[in-house]
């Protein structure tokens, strides 16, 4: 959803919210007992100017502003949470004939506050003053001289994110939401996806099936043709064609009400080798997203995902050993550097996923997997995405050595390095029974593919 449209008044999210109010009015309650403090004021944050410059960078509202209110445009508003009195939004709506000042305070949330419209920041701060001595604050920059009890409390702040991790229904809703809008962008660019079309023509028809600018997305869309696709984090969008695109890989998502979804899809032009090892990933990902359940380490799943691609690398003849050398040697990590998935939520990477308590110990990933970002025993509620891969990443691939190095067929690698790679995520909810794939949801509710050239 767009910062600029309107935020509906009823409806299933209009209930869930309240519930969702009254499950973090909760849990505040348990992190403020534990902080000594009576209560919290929460900044969303100021518009950071460039050095040097009158032009600000996007504004970010605070995640833990968001969690309350969904507002993620409304710089320098503030909310005073107080257990047992109602919330108090100090909202800042400045007069200013240069930029088009933030709408009047509306949708099913405003019932639920004691809203103050102010003109400024600084009315805003004057607000937060009277509390100060008192409350504790979580904001990027919050002048000590209003005297807060405390700033960015390390143990409120655990507190807070281990709850995080634990979505309300509402949230699961608004994520559901931002995943049916990223459908329709990833449908238009796989619609696309052809001769004589660039990277930036792609994301372009991706902004525009969205309605998402380039500042509304979650995070800067992955959009790899050929070999970028062997970088994770492919930053560019090459403006003119290839001269041949043989494969598309599109990390891209949406935000409905700051919520976020984080999704991916590999694509293929003609070649029978990558598309075999694309129908393979797809089912060893439907496999493990159907093993999102409650009560299932996350540590192990990622292992048993790269279990799997080792299966597939055997059973594809990119390796000459067996899948469990394959595994054993590091081969599938060359293959699969990053981790299986993590959390997600307001961040795309949401906080908490490697702390296994509420005050704050950390379980942190294995060593053969650092870069795994969720070490948690999943929960109902949770919010994960399942993303394996498997990329022809020269710098990684040239670093086996030894027994790895000779178990890989290397003449069967090399004609797949030019595709540069494949990844499949979706975003999946844990919950008491059978998990609940946001993303295929979401996609099958989308009317039915007009190019019979791809999947
Ligand atoms: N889009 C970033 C990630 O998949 O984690
Ligand atoms: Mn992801
Ligand atoms: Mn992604």
């Amino acid at each position: 959803m767009a910062v600029s449209e309107r935020i509906p008044a009823e409806g299933e999210l209009a209930r869930s919210y309240a519930e969702h109010l009254a499950t973090w009015w909760r849990r505040l309650e348990a992190a403020l007992e534990a902080s000594g403090a009576d209560g919290l004021v929460v900044f969303a944050g100021e518009r950071k100017l460039v050095h040097r410059d009158d032009e600000t960078y996007p504004f970010v509202a605070d995640p833990y502003f968001k969690l309350w209110v969904p507002l993620p445009d409304a710089a320098d508003s503030l909310l005073v949470l107080t257990p047992g009195r109602r919330p108090l939004l100090a909202y800042v709506q400045s007069e200013s004939f240069w930029y088009e000042p933030p709408a009047d305070p509306e949708g099913f949330w405003v019932e639920h506050f004691d809203v103050q419209v102010v003109p400024s920041a600084e009315a805003a701060l004057e607000i937060a003053r009277r509390v100060a001595a008192t409350h504790a604050a979580i904001g990027e920059t919050v002048d000590p001289a209003l005297g807060f009890r405390s700033v960015n409390d390390p143990a409120l702040l655990r507190r807070l994110d281990y709850c995080r991790a634990v979505k309300t229904p509402y949230e699961v809703s608004c994520i559901r939401r931002a995943a049916a809008v990223a459908a329709r962008g990833h449908r238009a660019v796989a619609e696309r996806f052809g001769p004589n079309v660039s990277e930036f023509d792609l994301h372009l028809a991706y902004c525009k099936a969205t309605e998402h600018g380039e500042n509304d997305l979650p995070y800067p869309n992955i959009i790899a043709l050929n070999e970028h696709a062997a970088v994770l984090h492919y930053q560019h969008q090459r403006r003119r064609p290839p001269k041949e695109s043989r494969s598309l890989l599109i990390d891209a998502g949406a935000r409905f009400l700051g919520y976020a979804c984080d999704i991916t899809r590999t694509w293929h032009g003609r070649n029978g080798r990558f598309a075999a090892l694309l129908a393979g990933m797809e089912k060893l990902q439907l496999e493990l997203c159907a093993a999102a359940r409650a009560g299932t380490d996350f540590v192990a799943l990622n292992e048993r995902a790269h279990r799997l691609v080792a299966g597939l690398l055997r059973e594809q003849g990119l390796v000459k050993c067996s899948a469990e050398q394959a595994y054993e040697d590091g081969i599938t990590a060359a293959f699969l550097p990053h981790g299986l998935g993590h959390l997600l939520g307001l961040q795309v990477h949401d906080v908490g996923g490697h702390q296994i308590s509420p005050d704050g110990e950390m379980r942190p990933p294995p060593e053969r997997h650092p870069f795994l970002r969720l070490t948690r025993v999943l929960e109902p509620g949770f919010v994960v995405t399942i993303e394996p891969g498997i990329y022809f990443i020269p710098a990684l691939l040239q670093k086996l050595s030894g027994r790895a190095s000779a178990a890989v067929d290397w003449d069967a690698v090399e004609p797949l390095m030019a595709f540069g790679g494949i990844r499949i995520e979706d975003d999946v909810a844990v919950t008491d029974g059978p998990p609940r794939n946001l993303t295929r949801e979401a996609f099958s509710s989308l009317p039915a593919m007009q190019s019979a050239r791809l999947q």
